[in-house]
């Protein structure tokens, strides 16, 4: 077994500034796009219940113990994802999920940044009064004429990754932690008065059946691994995310504690945001596997049922935005830190080579609904292939890895250390957590790739 290299240095890293903070800004990363654009039309995609129940069981079996262990390697090493693999082993090989997180989080970074160009586009025709049509076809013909319209799409992912650099900016506790402390709790009660509201509308009956009731011959390949990506996507683990968030962890926050609380803000808040969609999907006659387009031509037309539609909608659209910033700091922050601690670059150059990076790629990802439209591979545009490759391979192989290398190659006591800060409370999970992460998520996952690939 490898023994650490080096002596974590913590008193030279920024850290979060309280023990909810902590909380609410892991929570704020996990919370965005995946839970209330991406989880909609997946689980559309991919029949609705099944999907749904393999996604739970993903994010209980699988998902909870993974964030553990990235919470455990980022909080005891106190470095960026490369510099915790070195800490505990030599190997080279253990260089790969540190480059592949980097990899996969500018490729998310990339597409994530145009959807939420997507949001600030929606959140300025709410506030102007300009999402007011007079059918669902015009909120479809709307939101295809904006997207395949190439410059004004584009003009909001580069301001969004512009935003997103300036808060990058300001340092870790200070801007990410104040602004998830106060918006997180907004936005979660704006999502339960538009659940209310649907649960009001005449397809609510048929919308719940469609997103509860599992049919299980529906359970496919294809289906068992969208959950998988889903889920690793959502809760923005395999990629080194929550890692180097757990590295500003002070030592007396709960990783447990912390790890469960997000995996269960974060599930609530993709099953409200389905039980928002799919009563108004039936009600207004909308395929349900529309695709990434789903959830921006249906909510239109619910804000447009509500009094006041024009502000619920503006107030919706801004929360969104800025829930989506919360998941692309932290997603950025991978690249940052590694430049900054590996590359000895100083955080404004850092911040901008990865800003430069995502706008290059973003722009393709973007134009793909427009010039790019017709450049595909496998039927896939640049925008769906960074999509899947990045969350159904890259983050469950690299979720992978970090248990095989929790699981395997830390010293248990680090692992005891870490989940009970240093023996100050009982964690009755130790076991379990332990064994998820040696034998269930490893097997688990690599099971699931080689059957998605026709292989088993
Ligand atoms: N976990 C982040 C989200 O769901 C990426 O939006």
């Amino acid at each position: 077994m490898n023994q650490p290299i080096n002596k974590p240095k913590p008193s030279a890293r920024a850290a979060f500034a309280t023990r909810i903070g902590a909380i609410a800004t892991t929570a704020g990363a996990a919370v965005g796009l995946g839970n209330i654009w991406r989880f909609p039309y997946e689980a559309g995609a991919h029949g609705g219940g099944a999907f749904m129940l393999c996604y739970i069981l993903f994010i209980i079996i699988l998902g909870v113990p993974v964030m553990c262990s990235e919470f455990i390697m980022g909080r005891s090493a106190r470095s960026n994802e490369l510099g915790a693999f070195r800490l505990y082993s030599k190997r080279r090989f253990w260089r790969v999920p540190a480059y592949m997180g980097i990899v996969a989080s500018l490729m998310i970074l990339s597409f994530y940044c145009v959807v939420a160009g997507w949001t600030v586009e929606y959140f300025v025709k709410s506030a102007t009064g300009s999402l007011q049509l007079a059918s669902q076809d015009a909120y479809r013909d709307a939101f295809v004429d904006f997207t395949s319209g190439n410059l004004r799409p584009l003009f909001w992912t580069i301001i969004f990754l512009l935003a997103n650099a300036f808060v990058l900016l300001r340092g870790v506790s200070k801007g990410i932690e104040k602004m998830s402390n106060v918006l997180m709790p907004v936005l979660f009660l704006l999502l339960i008065v538009f659940c209310i509201h649907s649960l009001t509308l005449p397809g609510a009956g048929e919308g719940l059946r469609f997103l509860f009731t599992p049919d299980f011959s529906a359970i496919t390949p294809r289906v068992v691994l969208g959950a998988l990506g889903q889920a690793f996507f959502s809760l923005s683990i395999g990629l080194g995310c929550l890692m180097t968030y757990a590295s500003y962890f002070t030592a007396d926050t709960r990783l447990g504690r912390t790890a469960m609380v997000t995996a269960g803000v974060d599930t609530l808040v993709a099953i409200i945001a389905g039980v928002i969609i799919f009563p108004a999907v039936f009600t207004f006659g909308v395929s349900p596997e529309s695709g990434p387009t789903l959830v921006f031509e249906v909510l239109p037309s619910i804000f447009h049922r509500l009094p006041l539609g024009p502000l619920w909608s503006a107030l919706f659209f801004f929360l969104l935005m800025l829930a989506s910033i919360t998941s692309t700091i932290s997603m950025s922050e991978i690249s940052v830190s590694y430049l900054v601690e590996e590359k000895k670059m100083k955080r404004r150059t850092a911040v901008w080579l990865s800003t430069g990076v995502a706008m290059l790629f973003g722009a393709l990802c973007c134009l793909s609904f427009g010039y790019l439209s017709g450049f595909t591979i496998g039927g896939m545009t640049i925008f769906d292939i960074f999509n899947s490759v990045s969350s159904d391979v890259m983050l469950p192989v690299g979720g992978m890895l970090i248990s095989i290398f929790v699981g395997w190659l830390l010293p248990r006591s680090v692992i005891r250390r870490e989940m009970t800060n240093g023996g100050a409370f009982r964690f009755p999970l130790l076991s379990l957590i332990v064994f998820s992460l040696r034998w269930i998520a490893p097997a688990g996952i690599a099971l699931i790739l080689l059957n998605s690939i026709g292989i088993l």
